[in-house]
């Protein structure tokens, strides 16, 4: 477990509020139990918000007691419902948002998802005299400042135990198994999978590939007696169907290859162990920060600590995907 920053309550809230937003993520449920709980034993009132931003505009605001969150520790998916609400672009329709949190007595409101989801905290805190603290929920594990994100080690887990039955089939039928994983803009997923699989290779978004040079390599294993069975991890990244292609080429020069689709189902399923230590411990210090007085935060994880990156950082800069890392995901199947 991470350890505890030691804060000093100074500041008082009589209600808070709480949010689920973005894709969701297997971890939301323990966060938002964390909140709840930690609220309501330091005397705070809290509301949960229905269907994170659109919720938050529409004031559809609920009061959460300790038994709302009963019995959700090990459940997937997220209890107050999640959307992307694009309309929280809009400066006027925050200021509604804002408006709604203080005409029910809200004075803070903590926001769990990505960082989509953390942009519109940030904006929130920036523009009304909401107190305002940010939780990274994302399968993506792809926000700055934050060395891990709820859902992360539980979706690489769900990809892991599809792509170790895969391999059995691969194994069997001398093919190329081409395993989409999610990420469309990051391969942390994907560099982690791959290395955890075993994979022969690895696609991410952040390293251009040269389709053709892949399967001339790929299939150049079966001709040097490499075989020419095993897994290709590739992350969705923002060209829709790349992973198809490379079938085809693979297809192209005589190999027999599958494609699967992971998708969803990274996003669901009970919450690991991991993720609901992190989750439950990231929701109750979300409240301990916001009663010693911070604003406009994003609680996060960082050399075994948890700890505060001010929500400007968190969005103004891009975590980069470790190069070393990903380089070991190619190098140990050689
Ligand atoms: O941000 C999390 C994520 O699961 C990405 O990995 C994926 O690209 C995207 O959400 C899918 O979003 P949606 O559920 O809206 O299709």
């Amino acid at each position: 477990m991470y350890s505890l920053p030691d804060l000093e309550p100074i500041r008082d809230f009589d209600a808070i509020a709480v949010l689920t937003s973005g894709g969701d993520s297997p971890g939301m449920n323990p966060a938002v139990r964390g909140v709840v709980r930690a609220a309501l034993n330091s005397g705070v009132q809290v509301y949960g918000i229905q269907k994170g931003y659109s919720g938050l505009v529409a004031g559809d605001l609920r009061v959460m007691t300790s038994s709302s969150v009963r019995n959700i520790v090990q459940r997937g998916g997220t209890i107050l419902k999640s959307d992307r609400c694009e309309a929280f672009k809009d400066p006027e329709i925050r200021q509604q948002a804002a408006a709604n949190l203080k005409n029910a007595g809200i004075g803070a409101l903590i926001v769990i998802g990505g960082d989509g989801s953390l942009t519109g905290a940030h904006l929130l805190a920036e523009e009304s005299d909401i107190a305002v603290i940010g939780l990274p929920g994302t399968i993506d594990n792809d926000i700055f400042g934050t060395e891990d994100t709820i859902g992360f080690d539980t979706a690489v887990n769900t990809a892991l135990d599809a792509i170790d039955k895969i391999r059995d089939t691969a194994s069997s039928h001398e093919r190329y198994f081409l395993v989409e994983v999610m990420g469309r803009n990051s391969g942390f997923l994907a560099t982690h999978v791959g290395i955890a699989a075993g994979a022969e290779m690895v696609i991410v978004p952040e390293y251009q590939v040269n389709i053709e040079e892949l399967g001339r390599q790929l299939c150049g294993n079966r001709r040097t007696g490499k075989g020419s069975s095993g897994i290709i991890v590739v992350a969705e990244g923002r060209e829709p169907g790349l992973t198809y292609r490379l079938a085809q080429q693979l297809q192209q020069q005589g190999e027999d290859p599958r494609v699967c689709i992971l998708g969803h189902i990274q996003r669901g399923g009970h919450p690991s162990g991991h993720d609901r230590v992190l989750a439950s411990g990231l929701g109750a210090m979300a409240v301990s920060y916001l009663l010693a007085g911070y604003n406009d935060i994003m609680v996060g994880v960082s050399e075994g600590a948890i700890l505060d990156i001010p929500l400007d950082s968190v969005i103004r800069y891009r975590k980069g995907l470790d190069p070393q890392l990903f380089e070991l995901a190619l190098l140990l199947h050689k």
